[in-house]
């Protein structure tokens, strides 16, 4: 139990209410790729919050006459029940209860929603816990007003990361850290902290324009392949070569040099399904049309020496980043060559963005 998440105050005062939250989805950067019990991650990540993919949440709880042993919740995903999200809910409310023990005497009907396709491919993990958490913590302000912002802020990351890990930095824009190192004051195992150091103007307003290679769901979970990160044979160098990016990506963000943060940028995409495919048992998330967009990619910027590179996430979908200067451009590029390797043609602009918004 992490003593200053535990919630002493509480009095079973009977309160009833409506909280809504919206809260974006991010792409790491430096990669958060294995964990220990529970949600520790093996290594410190870093990611740019986005701003056009997000899930609204809304709760509405009401006090029980008898308080339960487990929560008592209802899920609506755009409108209708689903049983099967509610199964993955239950795991989460069982892990945050003792931290949260208000909610046992709730009854609590959670409304969600994301703004881009449930069936695109991008995980809705991030945005769904990071949104559902600050309802949490909402209810828990209502509780104990005197709560600081800081306090709130800190402790739905907490929550949030009990969810899923990358969902703790969803909470804090435009870029975010989790997982304690030596090179950010302050970072943490136990919840993610906003990116305070210099960023560079040309890094204030990137683009992530997401190529939609492979709308299905993943055949291997993003949970599995965190767990064969810690009998893999790599795993020790792996975490040497985080410290180096991490380090590097600082400085890069500080001073602007695209060249340098494409290296880093493209190098811990690469590394990251490099682990999946030499974990045992081995697999691979990548499609050729990931691998004929990524050629592509590095020919156009050979050839216009223009400033785009990609990233991964745990799926075949690309995130091609750019400055905003470059819009243009790119859209013409991804027009003209790479949309022909998007299921349907389609693709999501986003950008980089300053975190969630009460609704
Ligand atoms: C590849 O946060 O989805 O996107 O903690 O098991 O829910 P769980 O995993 P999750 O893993 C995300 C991994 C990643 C890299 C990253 O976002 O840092």
């Amino acid at each position: 139990m992490v003593n200053i998440f535990k919630f002493n105050l509480y009095d079973n005062q009977k309160i009833c209410g409506q909280s809504g939250w919206k809260s974006p989805s991010n792409i790491a950067l430096i990669k958060y790729w294995g964990k220990k019990e529970i949600q520790i991650p093996l290594n410190a990540s870093l990611s740019f919050t986005l701003a056009n993919c997000y899930t609204d949440c809304i709760i509405k709880y009401e006090s029980l006459k008898k308080s339960g042993t487990n929560c008592d919740f209802k899920l609506l995903f755009e409108g209708k029940r689903k049983v099967s999200f509610e199964q993955k809910l239950n795991k989460f409310f069982k892990r945050i209860v003792d931290y949260c023990p208000y909610l046992l005497d709730l009854k609590l009907t959670i409304e969600t929603k994301n703004s881009f396709p449930h069936s695109s491919g991008i995980a809705s993990s991030a945005s769904a816990y990071s949104a559902l958490s600050l309802c949490i913590m909402d209810i828990e302000k209502k509780i104990n007003p005197k709560i600081s912002s800081e306090f709130f802020l800190k402790k739905a990351s907490f929550l949030s990361r009990l969810g899923s890990g990358s969902a703790s930095r969803s909470i804090l824009g435009p870029l975010a850290i989790w997982g304690k190192n030596d090179f950010f004051k302050n970072s943490s195992d136990l919840y993610a902290i906003k990116y305070l150091d210099e960023i560079h103007s040309s890094f204030k307003n990137i683009q992530d324009t997401i190529l939609l290679v492979d709308k299905g769901k993943k055949h291997i979970s993003s949970t599995v392949g965190h767990e064969l990160m810690n009998d893999h044979s790599f795993s020790s160098d792996r975490l040497v070569q985080v410290d180096q990016n991490l380090k590097l990506l600082k400085k890069v963000l500080r001073s602007g040099d695209f060249k340098a943060f494409t290296n880093i940028v493209e190098l811990e995409a690469l590394t990251l399904h490099a682990m999946m495919m030499t974990s045992n048992p081995y697999y691979l998330l990548i499609k050729p049309n990931t691998l004929n967009i990524i050629n592509e990619i590095w020919n156009y910027r050979k050839n216009t020496n223009s400033e785009v590179c990609f990233t991964l996430d745990a799926g075949a979908n690309i995130h091609m980043l750019y400055p905003k200067k470059n819009f243009t451009e790119i859209q013409k590029f991804i027009t003209e060559k790479l949309s022909k390797f998007c299921e349907n043609g389609e693709f999501i602009n986003d950008h980089v963005g300053n975190g969630p918004n009460k609704l």
